[in-house]
């Protein structure tokens, strides 16, 4: 073992270090399967001080450190690269919930609470955890903050960043910065918070973080509508905003495609109408009532009737227990493990305005369908944000890997599109080694110079997660 690792060893125990090949396998490789490195060893510290012990060895050796959450990243940002020498620190080990005060409706975490855990323990205490997405079994509060992720409740919660209302940090020199206060309100100077917060691990390793909790609404109430374009979505977006305000949580898109590929490599789902609306588009929204499962229902009814009557919506179905939520929900979450399944694909998470998303989607499908005739657009995401997983899968005669090698320049349409718009090439992704370059072409110098700054500032040996971000 490397003088580098014993160090480590002495500081995390034999628990807290895997140095063996098969150890380290599950660490080494994106869920996407795109990144494979060769970490130097995995390190899962079990506290905040092990952490902050690992990093002072770190700096002291000039040894890089790539943090680890539940390796649900989609832009290969916490997987190392394959020189033998980032270690990859893991935070699995601390998953502690540390404190629950629902008078001040906040929680205390620290970083490798696995998402789902979080939102449980909220539940227990009588209160919301909204941050909700796809990978929640394995995502962490942590990699949730350090990419700032988004999900299915931004319309009503906002972004992790907004839910974040303090944070403890070991900072790339190994200090500790405590900064766990659970104010609303607080003008000391820099929000420091916000720096880390979508920094995907390049400026310190967020330990534990204080996050904003909700009460529980009293009904989730969802319903899928069949519209005929992504134009009809939008109108109905209005239409359910007017009615319902800010009892409307979730309001996602997603096309008949996508369905067809959830029906096909999930034999437990079925299509939410018996009449196939081919080429149509299907909207799923949850209204959430603080009243009642009564009122909730009379609301969302209100919404759709108004969508038929104005000829925006063909057809829609409102779930009737939480088991037909459950269900409509995995219809949308499982998009993203069925084209896994279907084979790779290239994969874009855009934002542009959403009074925009219908021109947007309309020119960006001639121009790539122009551009390599044949390909199957998997189109959907968080049409209440503005959000599209814009992906382009191979013609159906085409294997998925040949096309992923012919097909890359695709991605520069897409993303000079998303520009056109005045919109984001990562909505809610990050950049992690995946769009470190191509950021290069969308954001101005002076934007690229002044985070070379701030990462110069915080880490300036440059051994947080390099090759990420910038
Ligand atoms: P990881 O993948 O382990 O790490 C992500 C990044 O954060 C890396 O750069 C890593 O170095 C850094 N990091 C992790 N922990 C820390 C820490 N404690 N301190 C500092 N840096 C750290 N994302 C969305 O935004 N919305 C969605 O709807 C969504 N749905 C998804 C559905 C599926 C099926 C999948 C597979 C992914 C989905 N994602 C979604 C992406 C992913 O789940 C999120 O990015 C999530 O926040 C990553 O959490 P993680 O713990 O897995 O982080
Ligand atoms: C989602 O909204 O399902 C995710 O962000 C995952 C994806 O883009 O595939
Ligand atoms: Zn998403």
């Amino acid at each position: 073992m490397s003088a580098v690792l014993e160090r480590i060893a002495a500081v995390v125990g034999a628990a807290g270090l895997i140095t063996d090949e098969a150890g380290m396998a599950p660490y080494t490789i994106d869920w996407r399967k795109r990144y494979a490195g060769r970490p130097l060893a995995v390190v899962r510290p079990a506290s905040t001080r092990e952490v902050a012990g690992v990093i002072r060895i770190c700096a002291e050796t000039r040894t890089a450190v790539v943090p680890q959450g539940g390796n649900t990243g989609l832009q290969g940002g916490g997987i190392t690269d394959s020189s033998g020498t980032q270690i990859a620190l893991c935070t699995a080990r601390m998953r502690r919930v540390r404190a629950i005060d629902p008078i001040n409706n906040t929680i205390t975490l620290e970083a490798g609470c696995v998402l789902a855990q979080v939102q449980r323990a909220a539940e227990g205490a009588g209160r919301l955890f909204p941050l909700s997405l796809g990978a929640e079994g394995s995502a962490t509060i942590g990699g949730n903050l350090s990419t700032n992720a988004g999900g299915t409740a931004v319309l009503r919660y906002g972004n992790t960043r907004d839910l974040a209302l303090g944070m403890e940090v070991v900072l790339a020199s190994g200090e500790v910065w405590e900064g766990l206060r659970g104010l609303r309100k607080d003008n000391t100077g820099y929000d420091l918070k916000h720096l880390f917060i979508g920094a995907e691990g390049t400026l310190g390793i967020i330990t534990a973080a204080v996050m904003k909790l909700y009460p529980l609404p009293a009904a989730r109430l969802a319903g899928i509508a069949a519209v005929d374009s992504p134009g009809d979505a939008i109108r109905l977006l209005e239409i359910a905003q007017r009615q319902s305000g800010d009892s409307l949580t979730g309001f996602e898109m997603f096309s008949d495609f996508c369905l067809a590929l959830v029906l096909k490599h999930f034999p437990g789902t079925s299509a939410p109408f018996r009449t196939c609306y081919a080429r149509s588009q299907y909207v799923l929204l949850e209204i959430s009532d603080s009243r009642s499962e009564a009122s909730g229902r009379t609301a969302i009814e209100s919404v759709l009737t108004e969508g038929v009557v104005a000829g925006v919506v063909l057809d829609a179905v409102v779930a009737q227990s939480l088991a037909q939520v459950q269900a409509m929900w995995a219809l949308r979450e499982n998009i993203t493990e069925a084209q896994a399944r279907e084979g790779q694909n290239l994969k874009h998470d855009v934002s542009v305005p959403v009074s925009c998303i219908a021109e947007f989607i309309a020119a960006t499908d001639a121009e790539v369908r122009r551009a390599y005739p044949g390909v199957r657009l998997v189109t959907f995401g968080h049409l209440g944000d503005g959000n599209l997983h814009y992906n382009v899968a191979a013609p159906q005669e085409v294997a998925p890997e040949a096309f992923m090698r012919e097909a890359a320049g695709l991605t520069r349409i897409v993303h000079d599109n998303v520009a056109r718009f005045n919109g984001s090439i990562s909505a809610e992704h990050g950049l992690g080694q995946a769009k470190r370059e191509e950021i290069r072409r969308y954001k101005s110098a002076l934007e690229l110079d002044l985070m070379r700054k701030v990462k110069a500032a915080l880490d300036p040996l440059g051994i947080m997660n390099p090759g990420k971000v910038i």
